[in-house]
């Protein structure tokens, strides 16, 4: 079994807006192992969202090959590509994207939702993912009730849910004071070392990126060659 999770070739994005074309990302090779932990930084606008996105299959390149597993995704329809997303892949938004109608343990619950769970599981696991992120006080509380760093915790929480093989965060720990930001980075450093989930994370913290295997870098929509080893190692 190939031991590749993710693989781009010759990748692409362009956003269509009004008259204009957007080149988000161009010609991006990348080859991200199972078990890697990796960090990406680069400028506001460089493109760190819409490769994240695409890796997650959120979206679509326009130009060349994105490979889950092997599988090129440009060719799987949206039907099985949302089976995967939920199975395979844990996502963080960079702005959550929590339900606001439902509280923090409905939204930790909500990926579990289809996926042979009963009502009792569900809830132990949700209970359990948010204690972990050090939430257990704020279990009734909806999103507009919570610090942004606390809904930041709860859409970590809801992206470890199905116990993903690969973990997508977007500014994981942005809006985390430096107690919890290093708290979390070492949830992440020990869900890849005891259970090999692959980890990429985008950020603009020097620090946060250095605790991650690896570091990239994108600059106007293409990695650089500048490539940095970080400080955690699992293998
Ligand atoms: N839906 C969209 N339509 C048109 N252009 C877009 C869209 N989304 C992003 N862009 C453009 O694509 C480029 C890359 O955006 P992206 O959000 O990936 O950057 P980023 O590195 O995540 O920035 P930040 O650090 O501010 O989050 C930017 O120039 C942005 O303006
Ligand atoms: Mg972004």
């Amino acid at each position: 079994m190939s031991n590749v999770a993710l693989k781009t070739e010759k990748m692409g994005r362009v956003y269509k807006l009004g008259g204009r074309q957007v080149q988000a990302l161009s010609d991006v090779n990348l080859e991200i192992e199972k078990g890697d932990f990796i960090s990406i930084m680069g400028p506001s606008g460089s493109g760190k969202t819409t490769l994240l996105n695409v890796l997650g299959c959120l979206d679509k390149p326009t130009h060349g090959k994105v490979l889950l597993d092997g599988v090129d995704i440009t060719n799987v329809a949206e039907r099985n590509l949302h089976k995967t997303r939920k199975h395979k892949i844990g996502f963080v938004f960079q702005t959550f994207n929590l339900m606001p109608w439902l509280n923090a343990v409905e939204n930790v619950e909500l990926p579990m939702e289809g996926t042979g769970k009963t009502k009792e599981e569900t809830r132990k696991r949700a209970v359990e993912l948010l204690n972990m992120v050090g939430l257990s006080e704020r279990k009734e509380h909806r999103p507009q009730k919570l610090s942004a760093g606390e809904q930041q915790r709860v859409a970590i929480a809801r992206a470890l849910a199905n116990n993903p093989a690969i973990v997508l965060a977007d500014e994981v720990t942005g809006n985390l004071d430096g107690k919890t930001k290093l708290e979390i980075m070492k949830l992440l450093g020990k869900l890849n070392a005891e259970q090999e989930t692959t980890i990429v994370i985008v950020t603009h913290d020097g620090q946060v990126a250095s605790m991650a295997g690896r570091i990239l870098f994108l600059s106007d929509g293409k990695l650089i060659a500048k490539e940095k080893q970080g400080t955690h190692q699992n293998k």
